[in-house]
């Protein structure tokens, strides 16, 4: 029989636009004759309809100016109605079988909706909500990180509130332990938004200035110089890792522009180290998806520095960009998984954890 799953997409995120390609590839690649699939939007003001128009109507928001096909519906946090309630005519309970939340960012890969679901009672795909909120929150990842021995950047973290105390100590602080260049970042964000590579000091106060407008805890790395290379990995107890793939940012690190507009990065599936090397890095990838706890899936990113070979954990992502052509799905049709059957893999781990 088959079962039904709820897609979500859209979502209260700096990657909101990210969502809707992904989902939109998602939504027409699941297979038919297994699922019945209902797409439900969330704006970027946080309201939820199912959408029933085409999922081509979902890349640059057009979906929400297709009034005709929007039905204003939300998840049921009764566990008795394992699904959706319909509000277009009265409350109507649909029941949902699986839920993909194909959501990136905030309040949809940080362990919140996650939340939801569990509360709801609904099989989800991805991270639970504790994995969830400790990959996304990135002086959490790499707390747990040093924890579990796993190598990664020098690093240091600090919120507003300290950095507004005593600003010219803490930087020179992070000057001192991590050397120029130092990369900045929002602690949650994602997409690389609001992050910047600084130079020197002055470089490096204007960079915080701009993270903490999108988060108010900031983590600091020393800049690493090596070759970015990225695994696919799936599973619940016994996961499994993809071929390694490698990005050649076309700009000076793999930022926003780099990574969806301008088009020109380079992809390289295998990632160009030897064999050995290449074994070593999805070791690596299967290590940190399961000390970091993470089930169903997750996209594991690593430096190799080039000085010494070192595999330098970067960050995971537990819902990674998941277009046809991104790199996770990538990963795992070049290790003999095409994208549908990717996907159907993924709803069935959901459904039996
Ligand atoms: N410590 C670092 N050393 C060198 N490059 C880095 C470092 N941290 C981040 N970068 C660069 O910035 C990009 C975005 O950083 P990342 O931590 O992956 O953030 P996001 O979650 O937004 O993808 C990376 O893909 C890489 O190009
Ligand atoms: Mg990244």
């Amino acid at each position: 029989m088959q079962k039904k799953v709820l897609v979500l997409f859209g979502g209260v995120s700096s990657e909101h636009d990210v969502s809707l390609n992904s989902a939109c590839s998602v939504i027409k690649n699941i297979p038919a004759d297994k699922y019945e699939i209902i797409p439900m939007g969330i704006t970027k003001d946080g309201r939820c309809y199912i959408y029933n128009g085409s999922p081509d109507m979902l890349p640059e928001g057009k979906w929400l100016e297709d009034k005709e096909n929007l039905e204003p519906a939300v998840i049921s946090t009764d566990r008795s109605h394992h699904g959706i309630i319909r509000l277009a005519n009265g409350a109507e309970i649909e029941k949902i079988d699986v839920v993909f939340p194909v959501l990136h960012g905030k309040n949809g890969e940080d362990g919140t909706m996650q939340g939801l679901l569990e509360i709801a009672g609904l099989p989800y795909v991805g991270c639970g909500t504790a994995a969830s909120a400790a990959c996304m929150d990135k002086a959490v990842t790499n707390a747990m990180a040093d924890f579990y021995g796993i190598p990664q950047a020098k690093w240091v973290a600090f919120d507003k509130h300290a950095y507004s105390g005593n600003k010219t100590a803490l930087l020179a602080n992070a000057a001192e332990k991590l050397g120029f260049p130092i990369f900045v970042k929002p602690a949650n964000a994602g997409s690389s938004v609001g992050i910047s590579k600084a130079k020197n000091l002055e470089e490096l106060e204007a960079a915080c200035e701009k993270a903490f407008e999108h988060d108010k805890k900031l983590v600091l790395e020393e800049g690493v110089i090596g070759m970015e290379v990225e695994v696919a990995v799936m599973g619940n107890e016994e996961p499994v890792a993809s071929v390694v793939g490698e990005v050649v940012p076309c700009n000076e690190f793999y930022d926003y522009d780099a990574k969806y507009l301008a088009n020109e990065s380079e992809l390289h599936i295998p990632a160009r180290l030897s064999e050995e090397k290449l074994e070593e890095v999805r070791k690596a990838a299967v290590n940190a998806y399961r000390a970091l706890g993470c089930e169903g899936f997750t996209r594991v990113d690593f430096f190799v520095r080039t000085s010494d070979g070192e595999i330098m954990l970067n960050e995971p992502n537990t819902i990674p960009g998941f277009t046809s052509i991104s790199m996770y799905p990538k990963l795992f049709a070049a290790s003999g998984v095409p994208y549908s059957e990717l996907l159907d893999r993924l709803l069935k781990l959901a459904m039996e954890r």
